[in-house]
């Protein structure tokens, strides 16, 4: 089961809401007060507007694992692992975590397994063709309009939600896992178990998002 949580006053509605499970996150992107770490700082792409938007989802997804694990938001620090995914690196925990975004947008998951989120606003895009395994080319050709501006994003969402629960990203080729319309998930080079698995709507300032998350055992 995963729980999913939007535009929340993180400071009353949270902290009961994403006590256990694998809990989803998204939210509108603000100004946040929370100091941030020299890890953070040190992290943080060096230019805005991408500086300042990290250090913004930075504080939140800070917040957000504070939350969860009933510490204060000072005391949490995340980094980057060596292939780019995000840890909590204190306190000490088995917490696994996972973020999306863009400027002003944002998801934070959470789990006790690896877990990945991705995010993507839902408008009606030309797919990346070479970017897709076979299957999922056959699923979006036979479908139109509509229909099709409907699954490439759940495609996409869902395939990137996975490699970061993998915690490869694009490190794997993306042409070798099939993403199906019920969430299916072919992978020709690994077998993995898959404990959960969702998509959700979101709509943050107006703007509609879809969101996918994959829990792994
Ligand atoms: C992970 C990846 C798929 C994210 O793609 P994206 O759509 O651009 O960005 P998203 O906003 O959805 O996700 C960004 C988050 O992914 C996370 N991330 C980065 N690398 C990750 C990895 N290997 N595993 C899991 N999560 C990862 C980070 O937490 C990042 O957020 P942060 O910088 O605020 O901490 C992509 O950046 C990637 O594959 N990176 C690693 C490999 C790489 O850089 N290859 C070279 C390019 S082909």
């Amino acid at each position: 089961m995963i729980s999913w949580r939007d535009e929340i006053s993180w400071r009353d509605d949270l902290p009961a809401a994403a006590r256990d499970g694998a809990t989803v996150v998204a939210l509108s992107l603000r100004e946040d007060h929370l100091a941030p770490t020299p890890r953070d700082l040190q992290e943080a792409p060096s230019r805005d507007p991408a500086r300042g938007a990290f250090l913004r989802r930075r504080a939140l997804s800070r917040r957000i694992v504070a939350a969860r694990l009933g510490v204060a938001p000072q005391s949490v620090e995340i980094g980057h692992g060596p292939s780019g995914a995000p840890r909590v690196l204190a306190p000490s925990s088995s917490l696994k975590i996972s973020v999306s975004g863009r400027a002003d947008f944002c998801a934070v998951a959470m789990a006790e397994s690896p877990i990945g989120v991705d995010i993507e606003p839902s408008r009606a895009i030309e797919p990346p063709w070479s970017l897709l395994h076979p299957n999922e080319r056959n699923i979006l050709e036979t479908l139109t309009g509509e229909a099709r501006a409907d699954a490439f994003p759940r495609l996409w969402t869902a395939k990137e939600a996975y490699l970061k629960a993998l915690g490869l990203g694009f490190a794997r080729d993306p042409t070798k896992i099939a993403i199906g319309l019920d969430f299916s998930i072919l992978d020709e080079e690994a077998a993995p178990t898959i404990l959960t698995r969702g998509w959700r709507r979101f709509v943050l300032r107006g703007e509609d998002f879809i969101a996918a998350c994959v829990v792994l055992g």
